[in-house]
């Protein structure tokens, strides 16, 4: 039973009041109209000159009906169209208020929600089942604003430089020229991963057990990046929030997926929410200061801003501060999905971004995606709108699809009808302050340290079963690879988590891989290892 609340006896009712009654449609007492409300006889009607004459410009019904058709489509999203979501409720259970001055975090606070799940690589029509990373984002509408966990369910990356991000989407679309996907030519897939050894963790997570869970409810969620989190006084930590499935974590394996149908994931989410069944998660963070994050690094090689690293849960342990249940089915996909917009900059006060560099780059990059997918209006759209207690005003107007355009305000900050503003609540020269010196320096190097999560995980959290798992999805996927040196070279970054691994994968593959990564350059001549030097010595 959830100990924070009832998901079953919330009221619904997320979105927008101005929305309501557009959801609620219905085909009582309504007419049969063009788009500018003017009621038509019967909707397959054509004007034409004649009997068998061309058809007439003067017909505005037609063309109202074929213009709008033809536009029915926005772009889909670059990466991670394929997906689902679902309306519900947040609530703090364990205050946070100490290290988090965020209004949502006081004792017994509640905010509606709207999350979204989604795979990365694959198009709108891809099969929920694929090997890849799962989205997990959650629009918090808060008394302060929309807060958006912009998060994956796995808590690091294959990447700790955003550059290479257009690089590496790019090897799972599909191919210029063959016009293929990764599932039937893995080539680019293996050439990219063989060349960038930092993304070896998120492989490992990738090919083991990880790679397909059992739909979206049975995964956990993690933002991954580090964040800040700044209390009332303006004291701050770094913070990494994850989301803890109620319902556990369970995974399909390789074999099995092919059983289920396309759209599996968004029928067991949907069927649960109908059924009364709702799917909850935790909120916890984990948290550390500024001295911590410094140590970390002097003594472990973990760098907060790395996302290709995680933090270790023994020494900073989860402190949960509230969950969440999804309890109301969209009514309108487009609308309440298609058109959502996330970002990790749609941050609330008390919730700051780090200094990692791919957080950095996100928080560019996703309200660029969003003005060209949407519309520079997106935030005024129902499912995007701030459900703020105070009326919000700004000096935005104008551009497509203006509908909220703020009235007769002034459009300058005006002394003649001057509006309020609230007051700074903390100094933010101090929140600015700390960066963790050399934290930017070796984004394209390759270090020891970068083998040993992965080494960890092969070593110490994979049993037997997940070990062969593992073996033979990697060696399964490879086979489309059409060039032995890419196959060569992944080995040889597999040596380097672990001898026993690389041997596996030779026997089942068939292919003698490099001895290890010592010989080879990465990035240019930007590899950071010692030429001399084997990296397990390095280490
Ligand atoms: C979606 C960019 C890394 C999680 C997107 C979208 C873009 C993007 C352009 C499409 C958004 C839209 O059309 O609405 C990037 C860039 C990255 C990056 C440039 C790195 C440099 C990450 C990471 C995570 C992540 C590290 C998770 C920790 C997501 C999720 C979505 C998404 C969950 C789907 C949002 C939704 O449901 O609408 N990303 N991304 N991305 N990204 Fe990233």
């Amino acid at each position: 039973a959830p100990s924070g609340f009832d998901p079953a006896t919330q009221e619904k009712g997320t979105l927008s009041r101005d929305y309501v009654d557009d959801r609620q449609a219905s085909s009582e007492d309504c007419l049969y109209t063009t788009s500018n409300g003017v009621p038509t006889a019967h909707p397959y009607e054509s004007q034409r000159a004649g009997e068998n004459g061309p058809l007439l410009l003067q017909d505005f019904h037609l063309i109202d009906l074929l213009s709008h058709f033809d536009r029915e489509r926005i772009p889909e999203r670059v990466v991670h169209a394929k997906g689902g979501g679902a309306h519900g409720y947040y609530q703090t259970t364990d205050p946070m208020d100490d290290v988090c001055m965020a209004d949502m975090f006081k004792a017994g606070k509640k905010v509606p929600i709207t999350v979204r799940f989604s795979t990365v690589g694959g198009e709108s029509g891809s099969h929920d089942c694929a090997r890849d990373p799962r989205g997990f984002s959650v629009k918090f509408r808060t008394d302060e604003g929309n807060w958006d966990m912009v998060a994956n369910n796995t808590p690091v990356f294959f990447l700790r430089d955003a550059a290479k991000f257009p690089h590496f989407i790019h090897t799972q679309k599909r191919d210029p020229s063959t016009h293929l996907t990764h599932a039937d030519d893995s080539t680019m897939f293996w050439d990219y991963l063989s060349q960038n050894p930092e993304s070896v963790h998120q492989v490992m997570v990738l090919m083991g057990d990880r790679g397909i869970p059992d739909g979206w409810r049975h995964m956990h969620g993690y933002a991954g990046h580090t964040m800040k989190l700044v209390n009332k006084d303006g004291e701050w930590v770094y913070a990494q929030m994850h989301m803890k499935s109620k319902q556990g974590f369970s995974f399909i394996t390789q074999e099995d997926s092919a059983n289920y149908s396309p759209d599996y994931a968004q029928k067991d989410l949907y069927n649960a929410i109908e059924k009364g069944d709702y799917p909850g998660w935790d909120v916890c963070w984990q948290i550390m200061t500024a001295k911590e994050a410094e140590k970390l690094y002097e003594e472990q090689k973990i760098n907060v801003f790395d996302l290709t690293h995680i933090w270790p849960q023994k020494q900073f342990p989860l402190r949960k501060v509230g969950e969440f249940y999804l309890n109301e089915n969209v009514k309108n996909y487009f609308a309440e999905i298609e058109q959502i917009a996330f970002s990790p900059s749609h941050l609330i006060p008390g919730i700051e971004p780090s200094a990692d560099p791919v957080l950095q780059s996100r928080l560019f990059s996703y309200p660029d995606t969003h003005r060209h997918r949407v519309g520079a209006n997106y935030q005024q759209l129902p499912i995007n709108a701030a459900r703020t207690p105070y009326r919000m005003a700004n000096f935005q107007r104008d551009g497509p699809m203006a509908f909220i355009n703020q009235g007769s305000r002034p459009n300058y900050l005006s002394s003649i009808e001057p509006i309020s503003f609230r007051k700074r609540q903390v100094d933010v020269d101090k929140t600015h302050a700390h960066f963790v010196v050399d934290a930017v320096s070796f984004l394209s190097e390759v270090r020891p340290e970068d083998f040993n999560a992965a080494r960890n995980l092969w070593e110490k959290v994979f049993d037997d079963g997940a070990k062969e798992r593992f073996i033979n999805n990697v060696s399964g996927h490879m086979s489309t690879c059409r060039k032995e040196e890419i196959i060569k070279r992944q080995i040889g970054i597999f040596r380097e988590v672990s001898d026993d691994l690389a041997s596996r994968l030779e026997k089942a593959t068939g292919i003698k891989g490099y001895d290890g990564i010592s010989n080879l350059r990465f990035n240019g001549e930007h590899n950071g290892m010692a030429k001399d030097k084997s990296l397990k010595e390095a280490n």
